[in-house]
């Protein structure tokens, strides 16, 4: 390492802050430093185009915390958002685990704190708790087993019909599974701040002017434009319905980052954002856009920032991820 590494002004900061050479070819350097490391760059759809082009393996939550669990890699450098690179270490604590900002966090991980879901879930003490894998250690912690939107359903219908079940944190996927499960799971009240942006006038409006389009949309949206939608999947799924519906235009009710892996596999069809309910016309998230090709560099070359933990707190949420994967395996989810 040729600069003085102070991992409490990085903490502070998020991110490294050191100047690069703007002439770099950072996809060259970024392929020879995963050589140099044996890395592997683990990264989410909703990544900008250049980070999945240069990814070892893009996924949604579930294909990522199965790749963490399983590499040989010395060093997973995890181009997404806090909890995800959390999950990695749980799974896989002898790697070192980076991440190119440590402020990629999650509205919907931020919108229940352990203190607060310890207390609500005290009410309920004959109640089983699954956790969407959007949440921290904490709240791992405190669940009997984790879900991803690809396995949530599943994960429900596995459990007896009388089963009585919390469900954090994500309320409009708690309900999307209550009502195709007939379930009556209690739901914490957190939301995606992206996946509530969408607006149903324009989006309504947007269908008659393509009137062949289908509308997707991740099971994180609100229930009236669940109702509207033609298919609804986590992120793997709406890729795979894309590529295998004979529909030649889509619209896309999900962050933008996951359009690049769609247009690329499907290049002949037509791929339109589904608009959001404000004055830009973007859906990113701000979480998962903080990452850059730049910071990506960096934090392989440094090694930081690091994700650590606790122990004691990595065994504990690593029993509830251990029982979804399990789980995932059994229904063929790998
Ligand atoms: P999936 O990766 O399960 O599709 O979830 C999307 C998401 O919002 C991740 O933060
Ligand atoms: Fe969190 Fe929503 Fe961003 Fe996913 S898209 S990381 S759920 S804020």
């Amino acid at each position: 390492m040729n600069i003085d590494i102070n991992v409490a002004e990085i903490e502070k900061r998020g991110f490294l802050d050191v100047g690069i050479d703007p002439s770099l070819d950072l996809f060259h350097e970024i392929e020879l430093l995963k050589k140099e490391k044996n890395a592997i760059i683990l990264a989410h759809y909703y990544q900008e185009p250049d980070i999945q082009d240069i990814a070892d393996y893009i996924g949604d939550s579930l294909g990522l915390a199965q790749k963490a669990e399983k590499t040989d890699a010395d060093m997973i450098v995890f181009a997404g958002v806090h909890f995800m690179a959390e999950t990695a270490k749980i799974l896989n604590p002898s790697k070192k685990v980076v991440i190119p900002d440590l402020r990629a966090g999650c509205s919907l991980s931020d919108s229940c704190p352990p203190p607060l879901f310890k207390k609500f879930k005290e009410q309920y003490p004959d109640h089983l708790v699954i956790s969407y894998i959007n949440c921290s250690a904490g709240i791992k912690a405190l669940s009997d087993i984790i879900c991803t939107s690809s396995n949530a359903q599943k994960i429900v219908e596995s459990l007896p019909k009388d089963q009585k079940i919390i469900f954090a944190p994500d309320k409009n996927l708690g309900a999307y599974i209550n009502k195709v499960t007939g379930r009556n799971m209690v739901l914490w009240n957190g939301a995606c701040m992206v996946h509530e942006i969408f607006s149903l006038e324009k989006i309504t409006k947007l269908k008659v002017r393509h009137p062949n389009a289908k509308l997707i949309s991740h099971p994180e949206c609100e229930e009236p434009l669940l109702r509207i939608s033609d298919f609804i999947g986590s992120t793997t799924q709406l890729l795979k319905y894309t590529k295998e519906d004979h529909s030649n235009e889509f619209i896309v009710a999900t962050e933008t980052g996951i359009l690049h892996q769609m247009q690329k596999s499907s290049p002949h069809k037509t791929f339109i954002p589904a608009p959001p309910n404000n004055a830009c016309a973007c859906n990113d998230c701000p979480h998962m856009k903080l990452n850059t090709l730049e910071k990506i560099y960096l934090c392989m070359k440094y090694e930081q920032p690091e994700i650590l933990m606790d122990e004691e707190l990595r065994l504990a949420a690593k029993k509830p991820i251990d029982r979804m994967l399990e789980l995932s395996a059994q229904f063929g989810l790998v």
